[in-house]
């Protein structure tokens, strides 16, 4: 089951839509007072979950198809956690490909969030040629210009709160990113034009900017999913 395997994204998030909205209908059944907020809240917890255990493992499997992988595609996943999108990319890579996954594995983003945890999955899937994971932070890469064909990213930057420094982490993403290559961007929260408007910047060819509707719900429509992804020109014209 993938709640087993990749755990429960942002759980403090869910646990207080849970239990305000179960306090909440309680208390308005022992004093005989209406139900509306505790009914959201309940019905907003129901949405997370549905999300972080089914809804956003639909959107990777379609988005992986836009990432024309090749059997030596090298890859980069910024913000892997315990992989659900970092092994369905691997699963497409032959011997000579390779998915390296970045993480400072921070268990208020994601569940039981470590790297051993990352690294079995990786294991019992049978990934593990494919797979390289190391702990670093994405707003400094330590990779040298043009290492990858793809770079991905899911549900991870926008934990970047300084706007500056998460404009930082989408530009070393472009800078690792060969000629040529893919960047995806899943995220949620307000910052859809923000990475457009670095991707235009840094003159990448959008080729992706768009909702990902009701399974990229995180409790409501107003905390949505989207998509932003882009093509680096195959000739150097990138600022
Ligand atoms: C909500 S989880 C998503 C994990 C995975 N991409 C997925 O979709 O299942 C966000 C991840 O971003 C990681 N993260 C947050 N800030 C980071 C940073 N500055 N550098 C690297 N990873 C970061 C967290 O540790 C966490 O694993």
């Amino acid at each position: 089951m993938n709640i087993k395997r990749y755990g429960v994204d942002a759980p403090f998030a869910l646990l207080i839509y849970a239990v305000f909205g179960v306090g909440l209908l309680w208390h308005a059944y022992v004093n005989r007072l209406n139900y509306p907020i505790g009914i959201v809240l309940v019905l907003g917890a129901l949405i997370f979950l549905h999300t972080t255990t089914r809804g956003k493992y639909k959107i990777f499997d379609d988005a992986i198809k836009h990432l024309n992988l090749k059997s030596d595609s090298q890859v980069l996943d910024l913000g892997c956690g315990r992989g659900a999108l970092l092994t369905r990319i691997a699963k497409q890579l032959g011997a000579a490909g390779k998915v390296t996954g970045l993480d400072l594995w921070l268990s208020r983003d994601q569940s039981h969030n470590k790297m051993s945890i990352t690294q079995k999955n990786v294991d019992d899937l049978g990934l593990t040629d494919r797979v390289n994971l190391v702990t670093d932070d994405m707003t400094k890469l330590d990779f040298p210009d043009e290492s990858f064909d793809v770079v991905t990213s899911s549900f991870a930057i926008h934990n970047i709160k300084n706007e500056q420094v998460r404009i930082h982490a989408v530009k070393e993403a472009i800078r690792v990113l060969k000629p040529g290559g893919h960047l995806m961007i899943i995220d949620t929260g307000r910052n859809i034009k923000e990475y457009s408007q670095i991707f235009q910047d840094s003159g990448l060819q959008i080729a992706q900017s768009r909702g990902l509707g009701f399974n990229g719900w995180w409790a409501t429509p107003l905390t949505n999913s989207y998509v932003v992804a882009g093509n680096k020109p195959a000739t150097k014209t990138a600022k």
